[in-house]
């Protein structure tokens, strides 16, 4: 029935959509920025490093133009740590705050709200030689780039996101760049303790902006999917539940109530990875308040049980597939998803399940920080992308969101991935999400040309009539 009457979004909702320093900004060593994790890692054969990525550095005005054209409220992007402070703690470049002054004046000369992420993918390699996040001292760094960003930038900063997708981090760190366990035995507890420090450092984040900047609202951005199980047996349904909690709740549960999830928490203790907790450290995570929840939503996954007699080595996994824990549950396809072009499944529906999922477990505002489709677009010989399987994504994907606004979900935004094209995290640049095309390849750089695609247009005409017209045509 719900299907049947839908309320309209939110008059000030905040369309406009999503990119993250690293991947887009280019000028990576230049202008002061230190090195950061990203720009040390092994590039996957055949991918682009980030060394020009989209040259956003050098092409914000124009990037922001077209931003405004589309009719944008809000652009999420990062701020990138290194480039405010090379070494990740200590002298702060000048060059760094003034190149991020110049891009949230731009965006306020159009009237979009600039929603910043504070961390997203790039640790200084600075702190990453000293043991990354299993350093407690990078915490204590976090926090202090935050209050240099608050300082900076919190006269016009309304929105902030404090690390982008802690989750995948933990998850699967070694196919985006960010794992750092070298030299260590117990690989599992380890990433626990750096979950945790990491989980410290949001909390201060948080305390602090609303210490510091009043009127200012923060958020964690993890990266979030309904799990369902693969069929209605009860201990399918219990594998589900796990993978979810692993996956999901455990990093909203401790950024909204500042508790561990006891399902995850239980877990840890049978595989010895629960983390050391410091006297103190419970208080400041239950006192840590998000005013919203930022979420990534891409796809949902698929679990079963998993009997142990059955373990095997795992295949190819990342950010978007589920993976397994032997005895408890594993991660299957769902044959009734159609996939990208890059083997991840889209399920729109799965994205109203996962809003009110979400919804219902912490009762606060939600903006979707990332949604979208990566493809391999074609730059046509007359200058046009006619990129319509992304826009038949992203109307399905609205769609939905508009039920579940229906369903009762409170949501304050919709940002998908990306504004521009950029390099992915470990697929190069040939896997395109944009509304804005980029002119070069992996390994040629050509002009770096902006050109809008077809879903350019069709974005435009979703923001002017506030999420009314999803007609492609
Ligand atoms: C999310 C990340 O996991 O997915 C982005 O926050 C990333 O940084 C996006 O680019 C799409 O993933 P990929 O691997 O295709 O770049």
């Amino acid at each position: 029935m719900s299907n049947l009457k839908n309320k309209d979004f939110p008059k000030d909702f905040l369309w406009g959509a999503s990119t993250s320093a690293y991947q887009v900004e280019g000028a990576s060593l230049e202008y002061g920025k230190g090195p950061s994790v990203q720009d040390v890692k092994v590039i996957p054969e055949g991918t682009a490093d980030f060394k020009v990525a989209s040259d956003q550095y050098h092409h914000y005005k124009e990037d922001i133009a077209l931003m405004a054209e589309m009719g944008f409220k809000t652009y999420r992007f990062s701020i990138a740590w290194s480039r405010i402070i090379p070494k990740g703690v200590g002298e702060v470049n000048p060059q760094g705050i003034e190149y991020y002054n110049n891009v949230i004046n731009e965006c306020l000369k159009y009237n979009i709200e600039p929603l910043v992420t504070m961390y997203h993918f790039d640790l200084p390699a600075a702190l990453d030689e000293n043991g990354g996040w299993s350093n407690p001292d990078t915490a204590e760094a976090f926090v202090y780039f935050a209050k240099v960003m608050y300082e900076n930038y919190g006269d016009r900063v309304k929105y902030w996101l404090t690390i982008n997708e802690q989750n995948v981090m933990i998850l699967m760190g070694n196919i985006i760049g960010t794992l750092n366990v070298k030299g260590i035995d117990n690989v599992q507890k380890a990433l626990y303790q750096q979950n945790h420090y990491m989980m410290l450092a949001q909390a201060k984040a948080m305390i602090l902006c609303h210490e510091m900047l009043p009127g200012a609202k923060i958020g964690p951005a993890p990266n979030i999917s309904a799990v369902y199980p693969n069929s209605n047996k009860p201990e399918d349904i219990a594998a589900a539940n796990t993978l979810s909690a692993i996956r999901n709740w455990m990093y909203l549960d401790m950024a909204v109530y500042g508790v561990y999830n006891a399902r995850v928490w239980s877990i840890l203790e049978t595989m010895d990875a629960t983390p050391e907790i410091n006297e103190g450290d419970m208080e400041i995570l239950k006192s840590a308040k998000p005013d919203f929840i930022a979420f990534n939503y891409y796809s949902t996954g698929t679990a079963e049980y998993y009997p142990v007699e059955e373990a095997t080595a795992e295949g190819k996994v990342d950010q978007q597939t589920a993976f397994s824990l032997p005895g408890v549950f594993r991660g299957v396809k769902n044959p009734n998803l159609p996939k990208t072009e890059f083997g991840w499944e889209i399920d729109p529906i799965g994205f109203r399940n996962t809003l009110n999922e979400v919804y219902s477990r912490y009762h606060l505002p939600i903006i979707i920080t990332e949604n979208g489709l990566g493809a391999y677009d074609k730059l046509e010989e007359d200058g046009t992308i006619k990129d319509d399987y992304r826009i038949k994504y992203l109307q399905d994907h609205i769609e939905q969101m508009q039920l579940a606004i229906n369903d009762g979900v409170d949501m304050m935004g919709y940002c998908p991935w990306s504004a521009v094209d950029l390099i992915s995290t470990h697929e190069g640049f040939d896997k395109r999400y944009g509304f804005i095309y980029v002119n070069r390849g992996n390994f040629d750089l050509k002009d770096l040309k902006r050109i809008p695609k077809k879903s350019f247009y069709w974005y435009k005409k979703v923001i002017a009539s506030n999420g009314k017209d999803l007609t492609n045509n």
